[in-house]
């Protein structure tokens, strides 16, 4: 068996309990959902401490920025915000800035904040979140510029607070890092090691929010079907799934699989208990079995295809969506035409599409990035079209379809409209009387968008 990881409990100590009493805080929250599972986590040490959420980045005494380092353009629309905050900073002298999340991982983009943005004051890792109590302690004792950064991850830290900001459906980490390395990304630098969660703790999160009138549980991972490699155990994702649905609980979703470690064990359990939504996020990247290789995924096109016939068989209403990169280093026409290929094979409901970023550190910034901006941006436009087909077939085929959505309340724009998602994880806008956050509502569909349905609430 492997050697697990240290694991330990989280407790405030009493001198920084009161630390944030008068103050209040704003976070804003960049990247995946393991950034938005973290900003929970802060949040909730943050009003630990007593601070209280501001209503604007404006008003708020302590500012945060969760980043996320997974594309270059991510990271520049970060740096553009925190210029434009420079004068904010200097105008309320007792205003605290400060960066954490992937971006406070890479060292050339620490350097560049410490010589050009000195309006931030603290910089903290992806490992360093249970000190944050110690942290601002640290910068309020000295007013002096304070970095926190661990290059790899220590304990596992169980029973840390969180503000959920929804009471119906929740984010439960199951574990974090990642080991694939694939080529091309930043992920495993930034988030260091799998580490897993104990079943028990996963478990224990899981019925205390059902218990408390939660119905929708997302069990979260950048490779969720290696859960329990570190802790020994053969089918761990497999085993953990049949569990969190034995719970009970209203809904279960997971994000994210990997082709690699899919088992087809996880597929009988997804067909065989309902409250697990057939729904299913499968990440592909490309099309071309060269470029897959050079990216190090790990798997073949047959291997991809043979995954979905056997989900499609077993699951036939199950919806299908992947992330794809194009412009890959040495990516010919031809392979990028293979991904096409693909993508009409699945059908998807809907793909994330991304151009190539290289990213400073993995190998394949190493590769000679040979494909003119130009070409990439064609491919990207050919594929959004090739997908957005298919995604727009799929939704007219639930035209005067009876779905049930769990409702996150009024639109934005039309309090009148609300919206929620479908068993089907298909973002669906509806009408009808006496609706709340966090009802399971039937509504038949009475229209369709490329990317949402339209509805009316069947009484
Ligand atoms: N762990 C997940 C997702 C990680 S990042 C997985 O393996 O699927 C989310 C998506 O961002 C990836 O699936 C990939 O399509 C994209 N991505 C990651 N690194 C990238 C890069 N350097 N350039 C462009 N897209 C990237
Ligand atoms: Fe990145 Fe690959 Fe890990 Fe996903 S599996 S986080 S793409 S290294
Ligand atoms: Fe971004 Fe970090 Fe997630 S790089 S995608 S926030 S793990």
């Amino acid at each position: 068996m492997k050697k697990e990881f240290d694991r330990t409990s989280f407790h405030l100590e009493e001198q920084y309990q009161s630390l944030g009493k008068d103050k209040t805080y704003f976070i804003r929250t960049y990247g995946c959902q393991a950034n938005v599972r973290d900003t929970e986590t802060i949040a909730g040490i943050l009003e630990m401490m007593g601070y209280t959420l501001a209503s604007s980045q404006e008003e708020a005494d302590f500012l945060l920025f969760n980043t996320c380092a997974v594309r270059r353009s991510a990271e520049e629309h970060v740096l553009g915000e925190i210029g434009k905050l420079k004068q904010l900073r200097y105008d309320n002298p007792n205003k605290v800035f400060a960066l954490c999340g992937c971006m406070a991982q890479e060292e050339g983009v620490v350097e560049e904040i410490k010589k050009k943005y000195p309006q931030v004051d603290i910089v903290f890792g992806t490992h360093n979140l249970s000190q944050l109590p110690t942290i601002l302690h640290a910068y309020y004792e000295t007013h002096t510029h304070t970095f926190r950064i661990e290059s790899t991850p220590g304990n596992i830290v169980e029973d840390l607070p969180a503000v959920r900001s929804q009471s119906y459906k929740a984010f439960t980490n199951i574990m974090y890092g990642c080991n694939k390395f694939c080529t091309y990304c930043i992920v495993p630098y930034t988030r260091g090691r799998e580490r897993s969660r104990k079943k028990e703790n996963i478990l224990e999160e899981v019925v205390n929010f059902k218990n408390q009138g939660g119905k929708e549980i997302i069990l979260l991972g950048q490779n969720v079907n290696a859960y329990g490699k570190d802790l020994g155990l053969e089918d761990g994702f497999t085993e953990l799934l049949r569990d969190v649905a034995e719970t009970g609980i209203d809904r279960i979703r997971f994000y994210t699989s990997h082709p690699r470690d899919y088992s087809s064990t996880s597929i009988d359990v997804m067909k065989a208990y309902p409250n697990i939504m057939n729904s299913l996020h499968l990440p592909v990247q490309s099309g071309s079995n060269e470029v897959l290789r050079r990216m190090a995924r790990g798997y073949t096109v047959e291997h991809y295809k043979s995954l979905y016939d056997e989900m499609k068989e077993k699951i036939p209403s199950l919806t299908f969506t992947t992330d794809i990169i194009v412009g890959f280093p040495g990516e010919t026409d031809e392979q990028f035409e293979e991904t096409i290929q693909l993508v009409e094979y699945c059908k998807y409901d809907l793909a994330y599409t991304f151009i190539y970023s290289p990213r400073e550190g993995t190998p394949a910034a190493k590769m000679e990035d040979d494909i003119p901006m130009e070409v990439k941006k064609q491919r990207l436009q050919k594929l959004n079209e090739t997908v957005a087909k298919y995604s727009n077939e799929k939704n007219q085929s639930y035209l005067d379809s009876e779905l049930l959505v769990l409702c996150e309340g009024p639109s934005k724009k039309n309090k009148e409209v609300y919206s929620g998602y479908s068993e089907e994880n298909k973002l669906v806008n509806f009408t009808g009387k006496d609706i709340h956050a966090g009802d399971l509502v039937k509504v038949k569909i009475t229209g369709c968008k490329s990317y949402t349905l339209d509805g009316k609430k069947i009484i």
